[in-house]
């Protein structure tokens, strides 16, 4: 089935190279490194600059209207300026932006997580994703006394130096395909980060199982990412998270399921769809409904490390805007919309994304998938297996597709992210799934040209 009748009216106005955007951006670039403080964002010649939003579309400082298909990076599962989050927000700016005292919205969120997610007792707020994959590091070093972690080739876990390890690694560095090289995926790294970070082959239980007998005894952590954007979201094969829970418990090691954005998936998370139990989550983006958060959660024993009053209080925590209320009332607004039906709405919209995708992709022949689960979704430049970090081409080849697939979509009206991590918003409705693939259709068709 054609959806070329969907087509949405071509918006590169800011591609000029005498556009509003270009001459915004030339101008940022005096005063920003590379004109944006996320590089994440960064594609060429130059990003769109956004003007504003509304549900699931977002309108450039061109007057372009695009379809968004990322939505903060996953964080706006509601889109843009969506009446209740905003109403939220706007009644608690008239009562206060925030206090150094705990406030009610706080209580409110931390109350909403607990009831959803079995896996956790007690939840510390911070102010980013980072933040909270760092406490929940520091939080499992506390408990177990000891220094290392472990983490899967590819994972990304945000930008402490612990965690900013194997995430961009290629053939050239990433050594053996049973115990990845630990690569630093930045600059400015401590050099002796590297020998604390033990990085596994993702759904490779044999591999998992001998770096853990190897190194088990000096590890605190062992993070996973459920749904992992870099390596294309492969799913994991039926019960490796409950492997993993059995295998850390055995060698006495913290898991952390980092689900910042793997929450997308279900009012349980990720592990309440692949199973896991892990001992603490690491959460963000959404559970802010559009506003800067993060939080950790868990198991009461391990958590209590962060309680003052607990007699083997041992965690110290701050943040002038850790659980601050503006995030938090957000929070409670965004998440309380998020009901079961909605979540099966959206994984229906998902197959008919992620199917309709596919089917264009195989009809014009092209080496590539949209894989994810549920309203994650993720353009990925190969049609193999989907298996781990290993299983995607790292070469000048792929990112040159991911890079044209990407232009072809922002020009055919639909925003996803310049290395294909996508996702709906509950906003979208069936005939905006369609216009979403009619823009994947002229976009694979502009790659013949
Ligand atoms: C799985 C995961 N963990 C942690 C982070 C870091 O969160 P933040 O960007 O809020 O610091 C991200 C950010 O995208 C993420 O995807």
């Amino acid at each position: 089935m054609s959806h070329a009748t969907n087509a949405l009216a071509r918006t590169d106005r800011w591609l000029a190279p005498d556009s509003r955007t270009a001459r915004s951006i030339t101008r940022a670039r005096e005063t920003i490194p590379g004109g944006t403080s996320r590089h994440h964002y960064l594609f060429g010649p130059w990003p769109i600059i956004a003007s504003h939003g509304s549900g699931c579309r977002l309108t450039d400082i061109e007057g372009d209207e695009r379809i968004d298909c990322l939505n903060n990076m996953t964080a706006l599962v509601h889109g843009h300026a969506d009446p209740d989050i905003n109403r939220a927000v706007i009644e608690q700016v008239a009562k206060g932006l925030s206090f150094s005292e705990p406030a009610e919205p706080e209580f409110a969120l931390s109350r909403l997580i607990v009831e959803r997610v079995p896996s956790v007792d007690r939840v510390h707020f911070r102010s980013s994703g980072t933040e909270a994959v760092m406490m929940a590091i520091k939080l499992a070093r506390a408990y177990t006394g000891r220094n290392a972690i472990a983490k899967f080739e590819g994972g990304y876990h945000g930008y402490y130096d612990y965690v900013q390890m194997s995430t961009t690694s290629t053939p050239a560095n990433w050594g053996d395909a049973n115990a990845p090289t630990a690569v630093p995926s930045s600059g400015g790294i401590s050099a002796a980060v590297p020998d604390e970070v033990v990085v596994l082959p993702f759904n490779d239980r044999d591999g998992v199982e001998r770096l853990l007998a190897q190194h088990g005894n000096r590890i605190s952590a062992l993070l996973v990412e459920p749904l992992s954007n870099r390596n294309g979201m492969a799913l994991p094969q039926p019960g490796f998270y409950d492997f993993l829970r059995e295998v850390t418990k055995r060698h006495g090691i913290v898991l952390i399921f980092d689900e910042v954005i793997a929450f997308h998936v279900g009012a349980d998370g990720a592990q309440g769809r692949y199973g896991g139990d892990p001992d603490l989550t690491t959460f963000g983006k959404i559970i802010g409904g559009g506003l800067p958060i993060g939080a950790v959660g868990g198991r009461a024993e391990i958590m209590d490390l962060l309680d003052p009053s607990h007699p083997s209080a041992k965690v110290i925590s701050g943040g002038t805007y850790s659980g601050s209320p503006l995030p938090a009332v957000a929070g409670v607004a965004c998440l309380s919309k998020l009901t079961p039906e909605v979540f099966a709405r959206m994984d229906v919209l998902g197959r008919r994304l992620r199917d309709g995708a596919n089917a264009i992709l195989r009809a014009a022949g092209e080496n590539a998938q949209v894989a994810g689960d549920g309203s994650l979704f993720q353009v990925v430049p190969t049609a193999a297996p989907l298996v781990n970090y290993r299983s995607i081409p790292r070469d000048k080849q792929a990112a040159d597709w991911l890079d044209r697939i990407h232009r072809g979509l922002m020009i055919a009206g639909v925003i996803i992210s310049h290395r294909g991590l996508s996702c709906l918003s509950t906003p979208m409705t069936e005939a905006d799934v369609d216009r979403v693939l009619a823009g994947f259709e002229q976009a694979v068709a502009g790659l013949k040209q």
